[in-house]
């Protein structure tokens, strides 16, 4: 599984092969670390009391650590901690495992300083301790020394920090301005469907009347297969005034979550197919039971018809099957959208959700918009979007929802189709 960022934790060996050397972490390095091990079990257990002790008795971050659960299940994944720092093994698992943490305090919002200076507990208490565990002694100024080393370090790397979170920021700006150009056009381009649907339904249903009138008053006159030219053109007629009725159908108040029902949704999609399809033999499949999900239906709608123009788009031969599918979870609807097209490259899987992504080699190209909306939309809703796929294999494109987004109230309630509920009309 490949969601937006999720694959970032791999490290080359030969990428950190380069850091240990450019620190001199030699063989030798490890092997005297490990030699530390015997010490350990003595050390840790006060160690670990009192470096929780001292982050509870600072403000910056004892507000992390208002929940005395959470402090003793860290005690326990501190020690684990300490007990892989002291292994002697650096290799790319422990480097993978140090890039998790550490995106874990980026995501409470744990601000470098504090991560970094929690480290100067570790040396203050531990490298004593570990000394005379050698019958030796680290001289008191060098314990002064490291706490200065680490005080730069800090200062010193809030800058580069400063630099890219400015960037970051001049990027978002630009990034909303675009978006919200977007959103204007979207608003405009529904506004304007509007007005061209009033005049396409007029023209359309001008045409199926000539066209019925024909077949009905000329019927012995006209050869087989001109009546089957013509009744094709009608029925196409048809199917493009649905879509047509569809827009013009909209509510004004689109955008507002709601019960919705996948069913009605998918069947707009469907009707779809055929402009989407351009003539090739595409099937898609549909669960055979609604869901009932808390959403705004005409987004819902639209994320279901983003990855199925999608596929249809990459497909890359004439004949092709699209699946829409459901699972349900604890917590969770999971809708997917699975293809037997062409399949997406590893490397592009954790890019093809931003904005403006494209890829060149495809000869499909949109503003590369369509599935960072998605994206946005679902997430919006409380939910996320990820991607598998196998080059020439095809792709599954799924998308979550959360079962309890909002309780129903007590007048809902009644009306309520709960996903259980649907499964045991599946079954009857
Ligand atoms: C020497 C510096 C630190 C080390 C080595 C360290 C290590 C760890 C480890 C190993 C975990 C568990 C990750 C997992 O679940 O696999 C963790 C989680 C956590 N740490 Fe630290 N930590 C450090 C500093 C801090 C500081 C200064 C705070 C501030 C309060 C902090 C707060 C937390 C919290 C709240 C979690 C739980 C995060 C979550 O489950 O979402 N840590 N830390």
């Amino acid at each position: 599984m490949n969601s937006s960022g999720s694959d970032d934790f791999k490290i080359d060996d030969t990428v950190l092969a380069e850091r240990k050397s450019f620190l001199n972490l030699v063989e030798k390095d490890e092997r005297v670390v490990a030699e530390l091990r015997t010490a350990f079990d003595r050390i840790a257990p006060q160690f670990i009391e009192n470096f929780y002790q001292h982050l509870l008795a600072h403000p910056a971050s004892a507000g992390y650590l208002q929940d005395p659960k959470l402090v003793e299940h860290l005690k326990q994944l501190q020690t684990q901690y300490f007990e892989e720092l002291v292994s002697g093994q650096y290799d790319a698992e422990y480097a993978e495992k140090r890039l998790r943490v550490g995106r874990m305090h980026q995501q409470i919002g744990l601000e470098p300083r504090w991560y970094l200076g929690a480290y100067n507990l570790y040396i203050q208490e531990c490298f004593p301790a570990f000394a005379a565990s050698l019958a030796s002694e680290v001289p008191p100024q060098l314990l002064s020394l490291l706490k200065v080393i680490l005080l730069d370090i800090g200062l010193t790397l809030e800058t580069y920090f400063a630099a890219s979170t400015e960037h970051l920021r001049q990027h978002n700006k630009e990034l909303e301005q675009a978006l919200h150009m977007y959103f204007q056009t979207e608003v405009k381009a529904r506004q304007y469907a509007k007005l061209a649907g009033h005049e396409i339904r007029g023209s359309l249903n001008a045409i199926s009347n000539v066209l019925e009138e024909v077949v009905d008053d000329f019927a012995g006159d006209i050869p087989v297969e001109a009546r089957d030219s013509l009744q094709g053109a009608y029925d196409r007629c048809s199917q493009v005034m649905h879509v047509v009725e569809t827009i013009l159908a909209e509510p004004e108040d689109a955008g507002t979550p709601q019960w919705a029902e996948t069913d009605g949704l998918l069947e707009e999609v469907r009707d779809r197919m055929a402009i989407y399809g351009e003539g090739r033999d595409i099937e898609l499949t549909t669960p055979h039971y609604s869901v009932r999900v808390w959403a705004d239906p005409i987004s819902l709608r639209e994320v279901f018809a983003n990855l199925v123009s999608n596929a249809v788009h990459h497909l890359d031969k004439p004949k092709g099957q699209i699946r829409v599918e459901h699972q349900l979870s604890a917590s969770t609807h999971i809708f997917s959208v699975v293809d037997d097209g062409p399949g997406i490259p590893r490397d592009q899987q954790s890019l093809i959700f931003q904005p403006f992504y494209r890829n060149e080699a495809q000869p499909h190209r949109g503003k590369g918009l369509g599935l960072y909306f998605v994206r946005r939309i679902v997430e919006q809703h409380g939910g996320q979007v990820w991607v598998e796929s196998v080059t020439g294999a095809g792709s599954r494109f799924s998308f979550s929802l959360p079962l309890n987004r909002l309780e129903p109230s007590v007048a809902d309630s009644k009306s309520v189709t709960t996903p259980e509920a649907n499964h045991r009309a599946e079954a009857s």
